[in-house]
C-alpha cells in the first residue's frame, strides 16, 4: 500500500466557467481509520454537474470553500476496517472527496455487490439510474401513449430517463446539444426524436419551434435536468395537467449570468401543470427494488448503458470542465484504481 495519498484541492472558487487552475495537487500523508471508521481506497470518482453548483453555495449539500479537499462520491474498495459490519475486499459508494484513499464513518455505507463490469454501480445502479428511475415513475407518473420530453438527454440520467419512458408506452423526445449526440439517441437509445438546442442557439423561442415540430401536439412530461432556455421552451409545449419533473439546473451551474426565466405562471395555472422537484435520497426505502427492477432490464436487453470514463487520477479537474461543456455521453467517472 502507498505511504502517501494524492489529493486534489479546491484552492480558490471560480468566478465564472470552471478552469483547470482553481485546482491544486497536493499529498498528504495516508489517512488512518477512527473506532468506527473504515480506509477506502478509491476506484471511480463519479463526476457530477453539481460538483459546480456546490461551489456557488449550499444545496442538499454544504457550500464548498477556498482551501477545500474537492468533494465527490465514489465506489471504493475497504482496505481496512474498524467497523462491524464491514470488512476488507467490500465496496462501497462513499463520500471520499477527490483523493486516492479516505478514511470515513462506517455508519450509513452499504456493501455493494461484484458486478461486472463495477463501473456500473456508479451508472445505472447508481445515482444516474435511481435518479432516472425515481424522477420519471414517482414524480413524472407516465401513462402509455403520453409524450415526455427530456433536457440532457445524452448526459448520465438523461439516456436512462428516455429508456424507462420508452418501456412504459411513451413517445421520447430528447433534447441535447449538437448532432452527434442527437443522432445517437435516436439511432442508439431508441429515443423517437431529438432537438438540437445548441442548433437553435440555445434561444427558448427557437427550441421551442424544434420541439414543436417533433411534438406538434405537446408534451405531456418534461424532464427537466438543466433549466434555462430549454425549460422555458418546453413550458410553452406543455399539455393541459401535464407534469415538468424538476430535477437539476445545469444551465446555471457553471457561473453564468442568471438567466431571466419568461415562463408564465399563467401558463401553469390555465394549463394545470404540476412543477415537482426531488432529491433521489428521498426515495431511499425504495432503493433496492429499484436496482432489482433495473438490473432485470438491463439483463433483458431492454435498457443500454452508456458510460464514459476517463483514466487517471490527475484528470479529474479536466473530467469535470469538459462535463461541464457537454464532452460526455452518458455517466462520466474517472477511474483512479
Ligand atoms: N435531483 C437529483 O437527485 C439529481 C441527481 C443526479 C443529478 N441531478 C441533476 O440532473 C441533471 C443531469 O445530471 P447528469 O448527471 O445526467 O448530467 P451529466 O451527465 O453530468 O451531463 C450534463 C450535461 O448537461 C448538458 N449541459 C451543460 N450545460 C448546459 C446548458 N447550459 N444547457 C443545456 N444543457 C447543458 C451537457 O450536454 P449537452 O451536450 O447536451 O449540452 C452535459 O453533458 C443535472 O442538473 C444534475 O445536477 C439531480
Amino acid at each position: 500500500m502507498a505511504s502517501l495519498n494524492r489529493q486534489i484541492i479546491l484552492d480558490r472558487l471560480p468566478q465564472g466557467p470552471l478552469t483547470a487552475d482553481v485546482f491544486r495537487l497536493a499529498e498528504s500523508q495516508m489517512p488512518a481509520p477512527g473506532e468506527g471508521e473504515v480506509l477506502l481506497r478509491t476506484l471511480y470518482v463519479s463526476i457530477d454537474a453539481a460538483a459546480r453548483a456546490w461551489m456557488l453555495g449550499p444545496t442538499y449539500r454544504a457550500a464548498l470553500n477556498a482551501g477545500d479537499l474537492m468533494a465527490g462520491v465514489a465506489l471504493a474498495e475497504v482496505i481496512e476496517s474498524r467497523a462491524p459490519g464491514l470488512k476488507k475486499g467490500d465496496l462501497v459508494f462513499a463520500e471520499t472527496g477527490w483523493q486516492e484513499y479516505a478514511a470515513v464513518p462506517a455508519k450509513g455505507l452499504t456493501v455493494l455487490p461484484r458486478v461486472e463490469p463495477l463501473s456500473h454501480l456508479v451508472s445505472v445502479y447508481g445515482v444516474p439510474g435511481l435518479t432516472a428511475y425515481f424522477g420519471l415513475l414517482k414524480c413524472g407518473l407516465p401513462k402509455s401513449g403520453e409524450t415526455v420530453a427530456i433536457s440532457a438527454a445524452a448526459g448520465a440520467v438523461g439516456i436512462f430517463v428516455g429508456q424507462i419512458a420508452r418501456l412504459k408506452g411513451c413517445r421520447t423526445v430528447g433534447i441535447a446539444g449538437g448532432p452527434e449526440k442527437c443522432g445517437l439517441l435516436t439511432r442508439e437509445l431508441g429515443f423517437d426524436a431529438a432537438v438540437d438546442y445548441k442548433a437553435a442557439g440555445n434561444d427558448a423561442r427557437a427550441i421551442h419551434a424544434a420541439l414543436h415540430a417533433q411534438a406538434p401536439d405537446g408534451v405531456d412530461i418534461y424532464f427537466d435536468n438543466t433549466g434555462g432556455p430549454v425549460m422555458d421552451a418546453c413550458l410553452f409545449s406543455m399539455r393541459p395537467f401535464g407534469r415538468i419533473v424538476c430535477c437539476g439546473a445545469v444551465s446555471n451551474y457553471d457561473g453564468r449570468p442568471p438567466y431571466r426565466a419568461m415562463g408564465v405562471p399563467g401558463m401553469i395555472v390555465t394549463r394545470r401543470l404540476t412543477l415537482k422537484g426531488f432529491i433521489v435520497s428521498d426515495f431511499n426505502d425504495e432503493r433496492a427494488a429499484a436496482i432489482d427492477e433495473l438490473w432485470g432490464w438491463v439483463e433483458a436487453g431492454k435498457i443500454a448503458v452508456r458510460e464514459d470514463v476517463v483514466e487517471g487520477f490527475e484528470n479529474l479537474p479536466d473530467a469535470l470542465i469538459g462535463l461541464l461543456a457537454g464532452e460526455n455521453v452518458g455517466k462520466r467517472m474517472v477511474k483512479v484504481a
